[in-house]
């Protein structure tokens, strides 16, 4: 329904995207992830013609976006990180405009405006002033506008963005009842969105894809490896060397450092279980265990891992190496470097 191929936008010496791959099936939610300027608001610009890739080629139910744009426009709904009201009409009104301007028929219009209000629950706002709307309800009108004309595929760029608890639990619901008859592309910073909206997850960062999958597979992923927290007081001694012989532990990072006691982050493989021998070594070494426990992992650390890998490995091979298992050594150390800095 969407497909994505090797797109790249460079504004001057910038490349916000940077050789972008990806397909969403018809009826899928993709969830586009990552942090702000990682550059999810160029991708759905090109998407919906807004703006012309430098490389690549973009297509929306087999129409290219660029070549044939009317074609492709036609068949997308597209709600901008702003919702482009116009302040000096009414709902009504502007839903009249955009559904002439979408090419709805004259016939079909009121037909279309009504069902349109009704699935987003505006109906009560239709003679209010654009310019007077609260936040979620612009939001909503927004909605209104980018499914009026039935497209196939709805891009909604952060559509909780700036909504109270209450309104987002409210849009989510709505993409959900959408998502039946529409294939969707949602963008969001916020992790949650996706767990709890997405079928897909595509995480973006420095306009590169990091890892593609399930939310359900990103959070199985991250449950498979482990990490302990400890702090040891060595007396000066370094017992990195030490901790990573202890078979199952896959890196042992410095979390902190004061007077002699430092604090480690020792993640170990999938099902293993290193904490006796750790504590093992530790006692062995003559050092003094201050503390050790489990870490959960959330899905923010996921992310975080991922995307501060990603800027330390600065390559796209490494990029698609990405795994939850764990950064190697020298990735690791500089991931680490590059979050404090940041
Ligand atoms: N019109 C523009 N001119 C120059 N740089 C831009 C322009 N639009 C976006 N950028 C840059 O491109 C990168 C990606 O931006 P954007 O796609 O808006 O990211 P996101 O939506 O993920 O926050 C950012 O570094 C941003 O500053
Ligand atoms: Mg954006």
């Amino acid at each position: 329904m969407v497909e994505v191929q090797h797109v790249t936008k460079r504004y001057g010496s910038l490349t916000a995207v940077d050789d972008i791959s990806f397909r969403v099936e018809r009826g899928e939610i993709l969830g586009f992830l990552g942090p702000n300027g990682a550059g999810k608001t160029t991708t759905m610009r090109i998407l919906t013609g807004y703006l012309p890739a430098t490389e690549g080629l973009a297509r929306v139910a087999g129409f290219d976006v660029f070549e044939q744009s009317v074609e492709a426009k036609r068949r997308t709904g597209y709600l901008p990180e702003t919702p482009p009201l116009y302040p000096e009409m009414t709902v009504i009104e502007y839903l009249r405009f955009v559904a002439r301007i979408n090419g709805v028929p004259a016939s079909d219009r009121q037909t279309q405006i009504g069902l349109a209000m009704e699935r987003t629950n505006v109906a009560d706002m239709a003679d209010r002033y654009c310019g007077t709307l609260s936040k979620g309800y612009r939001q909503r009108v927004g909605l209104a506008q980018a499914i009026l004309h039935n497209p196939e595929v709805l891009i909604l760029d952060e559509p909780t963005a700036g909504l109270d608890p209450r309104q987002i639990i409210e849009t989510r619901k709505l993409i959900a009842e959408l998502a039946g008859d529409h294939t969707i592309i949602l963008s969001t910073h916020i992790l949650p969105e996706v767990s709890q909206t997405c079928q897909r997850v595509i995480i973006i960062n420095r306009g590169r894809v990091v890892a593609v999958d399930t939310p359900g597979n990103l959070t199985a992923r991250l449950q498979g490896s482990q990490t302990l927290y400890l702090q040891v007081d060595t007396q000066g001694a370094d017992p990195i060397s030490s901790l990573e012989g202890v078979a199952g532990v896959v890196s042992v990072t410095v979390a902190a450092q004061q007077d002699g006691v430092a604090g480690y982050h020792v993640e170990s493989g999938s099902g293993d279980d290193v904490r006796r021998e750790v504590s093992r070594t530790i006692v062995a070494n003559g050092w003094g265990l201050l503390e050790l426990r489990p870490q959960q992992m959330s899905l923010e650390d996921v992310f975080l891992h991922l995307t501060t890998e990603d800027e330390a490995a600065g390559g796209s091979e490494a990029a698609e190496d990405a795994t939850l298992d764990g950064p190697d050594e020298d990735a690791g150390e500089t991931a680490t470097e590059e979050r404090t800095d940041g």
